[in-house]
């Protein structure tokens, strides 16, 4: 498993503690940035991290700014990528099982590092249950063939 993972300035902070938890549990992973706290644009390393999921360059996208929004939004724009915003541990476990999530994003300004790594911890070890949910995955995909180029 390799893991991409990026934030914008409101998730730096995050990103460093997820990217030490990665590193205790022997998670591969990809920084793609930022690499200090400057203010940047989250839609940049939302496309840097959809990018490498889609590509296969990596397996999974972790991405953090102040809320999650602007890069669940952001990341939703590429095809293949299925982002959730997820800030407690029981919709970590969902969008996996249920939404089969390929990104994980979280609000850097909203929830502390120790929740964080929680619902980092679930959200990697929980498969997609598909069945029932993989028909529904299935209509998402044809929405995605009719509505993006
Ligand atoms: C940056 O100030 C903030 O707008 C961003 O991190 C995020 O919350 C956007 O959705």
């Amino acid at each position: 498993m390799k893991i991409s993972i990026g934030s914008d300035h409101a998730g730096w902070e995050l990103k460093e503690e997820i990217k030490k938890y990665l590193k205790e549990k022997n998670v591969d992973f990809q920084d793609e940035g930022p690499f200090d706290e400057s203010a940047v644009d989250y839609p940049d390393y939302a496309q840097k991290v959809g990018t490498a999921v889609v590509s296969k360059k990596a397996t999974a996208g972790i991405l953090i700014c102040g809320t999650g929004i602007g890069m669940q939004i952001a990341a939703n724009k590429i095809k293949g990528i299925y982002a959730a915003l997820v800030d407690n541990t029981f919709t970590a476990e969902m969008c996996r099982k249920h939404n089969n999530a390929n990104v994980l994003v979280m609000p850097g300004r909203l929830i502390g590092k120790t929740l964080a790594r929680e619902i980092t911890n679930i959200w990697l070890k929980t498969d997609f249950e598909a069945g029932r949910h993989a028909q529904r995955m299935d209509k998402i995909k044809e929405m995605e063939n009719k509505n993006f180029k």
